[in-house]
This record gives C-alpha cells, sequence and structure tokens, in this order.
C-alpha cells in the first residue's frame, strides 16, 4: 500500500503544457477521482503516476520513495483502460495469467491466484472462454481481474465504463467499489461523468485545461465549488455574473446587473467562496433550491417571472422561468404529483434562500 504524492508537476508535450503546477496527496486506501471534460490532463497525470510518462518537471513519490523516473514494471501499479486492451483470441483464464507469467510465477501458484480473483470477480464459470466471446460488461471484469491478480499498490483506472451501456456502468460501478473495498486498495479512477465521480468517490480532483481547481469529498465539490468553472461541470446550476454591493448585517448584498436585482447571501464559508477584491464574481444557484410559487411569498430573494418551458422526466421535474430577456432561472423539484406542474405562460414567484447560494469567482475558463 502506498499514499502517492505528485508535486510541482508539469508536463509538456512540445509547446503544449497537459499539465501545469500540480499538487495532489492520494492517501492509502483512497477512492480518489480525476473529473474533468475531455483534453483536461486526466489520462496524461494517471500515466505519470503509472510510470508511462515522466514529468516535464516536479515529483512522483510513493511513501517516501522518489518513483518520478522509475520504469513502470518496476512501480507495482495495475491499469485498466478504456478499451479493455485484452488479447481477444486468448481465454480468459491466459488474459489474466498473463502477468503473473511475465513475473515467472510457478504453474500452480498461477492456477490458484487466478481462480480467486476470477471468482472475486464473478467469473470463475467462464475461466476457459475465449475473451472475444465475452459482453462487454464481462470483458471489462476480465480487464479488471487482470490488474488485480498481480496485487497492485494501486489500481489505476482510466475511464473504465465508457464503452458499456448505462444499466451495466451502474452494475460495474457497484462492483469496483466493492472490489476497492474488498482489497482495500487505493484506486485513481479517471472519469469526464460527474454523476460516476460523485456516487463513488472518496475525493475527487476537478481539472480544466490542465490545471486542477479543486480537490474535496463530494459533498464539499457539490456544496462549495471554489469558482464558476466547477461549479458548472459538477451538477446543473443558475450562474449569474454579480457584484458587491453591500454588507447589511450577517449579510452581503451582490447585484446583478441582468436580473436589475439583487441577491441577500449568508457571509459564511458555505456560502461565499474566497476571492481576491480584483476578481469578477458569479452567483450559482442549484435548481434545487429554487423555490417556485404561484402564490407571493416572503424572503428577501423573491422574484418574479413567467413560466417558459416545463419538462418532466420522471423522478423529477424542471421548470424554467423568465425573469427577462437575459435571465432564465431552472428550477428542479421531485415529482409529487400534478401539484408540481406549473403551466407554461402562467405568473410565478420565484424564492432564493440566502443560506442555499453560492458567490465564486469567475476562473476566466471558457467552459
Ligand atoms: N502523447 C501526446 N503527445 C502530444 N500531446 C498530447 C499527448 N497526450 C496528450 N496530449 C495533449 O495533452 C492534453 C491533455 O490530454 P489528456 O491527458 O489525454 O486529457 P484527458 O485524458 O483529460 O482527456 C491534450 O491537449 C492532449 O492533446
Ligand atoms: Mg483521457
Amino acid at each position: 500500500m502506498s499514499t502517492v504524492y505528485l508535486s510541482n508537476i508539469t508536463k509538456q508535450f512540445g509547446s503544449v503544457t497537459a499539465v501545469k503546477d500540480l499538487d495532489l496527496t492520494i492517501q492509502e486506501g483512497e477512492f480518489f477521482t480525476f473529473l474533468g471534460p475531455s483534453g483536461c490532463g486526466k489520462t496524461t497525470t494517471l500515466r505519470m503516476i503509472a510510470g508511462f510518462y515522466y514529468p516535464t518537471t516536479g515529483k512522483v513519490k510513493f511513501n517516501d520513495r522518489d518513483m518520478t523516473k522509475v520504469a513502470p514494471e518496476k512501480r507495482n501499479t495495475g491499469m485498466v483502460f478504456q478499451n479493455y486492451a485484452l488479447f481477444p483470441h486468448m481465454t480468459v483464464f491466459e488474459n489474466v495469467a498473463f502477468g503473473l507469467k511475465v513475473r515467472k510465477l510457478k504453474k500452480p501458484v498461477i492456477k490458484e491466484k487466478v481462480t480467486d480473483v476470477l471468482k472475486k470477480v464473478r467469473l470463475d464459470q467462464f475461466i476457459d472462454r475465449q475473451v472475444s466471446q465475452l459482453s462487454g460488461g464481462q470483458q471489462q471484469r476480465v480487464a479488471l481481474a487482470r490488474a488485480l491478480v498481480i496485487e497492485p499498490d494501486i489500481l489505476l483506472l482510466d475511464e473504465p465504463l465508457s464503452n458499456l451501456d448505462a444499466r451495466l456502468r451502474d452494475e460495474m460501478r457497484n462492483e469496483i467499489l466493492r472490489l476497492q473495498r474488498e482489497y482495500g486498495i487505493s484506486m485513481v479512477y479517471v472519469t469526464h461523468d460527474q454523476v460516476e465521480a460523485l456516487s463513488m468517490s472518496d475525493r475527487i480532483a476537478v481539472f480544466n485545461t490542465g490545471v486542477c481547481h479543486q480537490v474535496g469529498t463530494p459533498t464539499e465539490i457539490y456544496n462549495e465549488p471554489v469558482n464558476d468553472f466547477v461549479a458548472k461541470f459538477i451538477g446543473e446550476t443558475n450562474l449569474f455574473p454579480v457584484t458587491f454591493e453591500k454588507d447589511v448585517n450577517n449579510q452581503s448584498v451582490y447585484h446583478s446587473e441582468k436580473m436589475a436585482d439583487s441577491f441577500y447571501v449568508n457571509k459564511t464559508q458555505l456560502n461565499i467562496a474566497e476571492y481576491d477584491e480584483a476578481d469578477r464574481l458569479a452567483i450559482s444557484i442549484r435548481p434545487e433550491v429554487v423555490h417556485l410559487s404561484e402564490e407571493p411569498v416572503e424572503g428577501k430573494n423573491v422574484y418574479q417571472g413567467e413560466v417558459s418551458l416545463v419538462q418532466f422526466t420522471g423522478e423529477s421535474v424542471h421548470t424554467f422561468v423568465k425573469v427577462n430577456e437575459d435571465v432564465t432561472f431552472k428550477a428542479t423539484d421531485l415529482n409529487r404529483g400534478p401539484k408540481t406542474y406549473l403551466k407554461e405562460g402562467s405568473h410565478v414567484y420565484i424564492l432564493i434562500p440566502e443560506d442555499q447560494v453560492r458567490i465564486v469567482p469567475q476562473s476566466g475558463s471558457d467552459q
């Protein structure tokens, strides 16, 4: 088992900076996720942990061992890829045994280890099946077994579920988590899927264009994004540029030009991210905190608008309310039957609770 330290890592490919000034610590036994849009440097970072790439500058350490320029086969990391990278003409047994043969283990030991890991991934009845005759989900289990059988200190998974359909993906998420708990192994998991990241991870690092914006638990990342990029990338949000207006008791007031109105926000760390005086600011309002009512409501942040669209998705209902030409709020409510469905064109009151919004600095990314 290892703690992984990445210190001040930068990786250049010619003039492209794939990863910039990255500092991260991945704890022993942690399920740690790299999340971000395509091209933001997730795979490059994973490959620097595996040893397939060496950083241009900076250090990689496993516990107190400097691994920066150690060859992949000397790191005891396992890797699982999106496209499985299996040998299709070989059997399940041969695929899983491959890494053990390379390590020159004795036949009976190999047999025992392979049988054991195939039981763990629930593929023992397919041991002699050719890999090309397995379903996508089963092939991904073979890839997991092959990586786990060498008993790695760290398992690295690069978008391993992207090729599976939604139902299988769900099943494999639980499967991977079960294996992680069973083996007590550290996993570094790469995905661009925020639901996957939120539902699986102990901690998440959010990347954009080679820069890690935030590291935190799923609830920290969702409830306390450090800037507008993180707020937008994780979950849905209503995001408007605002400027600081004044303090009133234990609240701050921020003005939105587009709304031609102001928002009261509780002056707490949960509601106001750290920012510098020079930063441009935005308010992030999650759709599930937007309260709509056909009757007038009491509160500081009450606005009025017209329902422009109602989207029914089964478990929840999204209601879009137009305040003016520039501003439309999205409100999401659980489906509680017909009283949840407002009529398109109807006039409504919008209430935004002061303790459930967040002021964030704008990061300057275009995402
Ligand atoms: N081997 C390579 N040679 C040149 N550029 C690369 C190479 N690998 C990645 N890049 C570039 O580095 C950036 C980050 O890529 P990558 O780490 O693969 O992103 P992600 O996995 O988040 O989609 C991209 O701009 C990509 O084009
Ligand atoms: Mg990638």
